[in-house]
């Protein structure tokens, strides 16, 4: 089997942790590199939780720490993760901070041409980097695919975006702005999948995860409840995730979407053109919708392995 080569850029993050799971549990993928940004917890901290989920996955792919803050300024840090940013989960990795992985970007993307899917988890500040670095990359990259935005959906940083873009909307523009084949898994199919703690009764008793699982789960719903109004585990990243182990699963629309970088109440808006008329400039796939059931019973038999 001809294996998918991946690059995960997260900022780990709970629902970053379910989605790294699951992809270290499917024997389709190859994992080439964890890079690592601010977002969801300081740079050192999602650092150290990657280097915890490497450990506890017995991953061999290297992880690269990347942007401490935006390409406009400081990042606003994450609340429903925690302080750690792993809530519920205490580990004692410290994080090696690299601060290179724009560069390693660049060097495996031109290592193996139209081969490798950058799978964007956080901000999407190191991808940028990358491209602001190497212009010709956005050419080498097989596809884009990103977690974030906001289409049909209200947001959950402000009232219109959503936390990965309104963090760094300028290097969210940027990643649209490229003719790479990118697929968006925007918040509106997350908030309809969530993972309740009574799903984790459809894993083995014997998995080495439903323990860790239920740790991270129960205090993030809670955390979720409190700072986004939410009922259940939203687990974002792992949608996203999932999109790379069973794309044909997903309803998708063909749409063009802008990054919103100026505006006063705006800034961090995925702008769609919904129109049903005009001339139309699709730049990326738009996951529509997910069958829940199917994605949490897939997802839970894969992390029972
Ligand atoms: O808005 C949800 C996204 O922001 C997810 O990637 C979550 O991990 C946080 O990074
Ligand atoms: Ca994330």
């Amino acid at each position: 089997m001809t294996k998918q080569k991946i690059i995960i850029d997260t900022d780990p993050g709970v629902d970053d942790a379910i989605a790294i799971m699951l992809l270290a549990k499917t024997e389709s993928i190859d994992i080439q590199a964890i890079t690592t940004v601010a977002g969801n917890s300081s740079i050192q901290n999602t650092t150290a939780n990657a280097e915890y989920l490497k450990d506890l996955l017995s991953l061999n792919c290297p992880i690269y720490s990347g942007a401490t803050e935006s390409l406009t300024g400081p990042f606003i840090e994450g609340q429903v993760h925690g302080v750690t940013g792993l809530t519920g989960i205490t580990h004692s990795f410290q994080g090696n901070l690299t601060n290179n992985a724009a560069e390693k970007i660049i060097e495996i993307v031109n290592t193996f041409p139209n081969e490798i899917t950058v799978l964007c988890l956080g901000p999407q500040t190191n991808l940028a980097q990358a491209i602001q670095k190497d212009p010709t990359l956005p050419s080498k990259i097989k596809q884009i695919v990103i977690m974030g935005g906001a289409i049909q959906s209200p947001g959950n940083k402000s009232w219109v975006a959503e936390f990965n873009i309104f963090l760094d909307p300028e290097a969210a523009a940027n990643v649209f702005n490229t003719p790479t084949p990118k697929v968006l898994v925007p918040l509106e199919i997350c908030y309809k999948t969530p993972l309740f703690v009574t799903d984790l009764k459809q894993m083995t008793d014997d998995s080495k995860l439903k323990p860790i699982l239920t740790s991270l789960v129960m205090p993030y719903i809670k955390l979720l409840s409190q700072f986004e109004g939410v009922d259940g585990a939203i687990i974002y990243d792992a949608l996203a995730a999932y999109y790379l182990v069973n794309p044909a699963s997903f309803t998708t629309k063909e749409l063009e979407i802008k990054i919103e970088t100026k505006g006063e109440f705006t800034r961090g808006m995925s702008v769609a053109d919904l129109r049903t008329w005009g001339e139309k400039n699709p730049n990326t796939t738009v996951a529509t919708a997910l069958n829940r059931d199917l994605f949490i019973q897939d997802l839970l038999s894969s992390l029972s392995k």
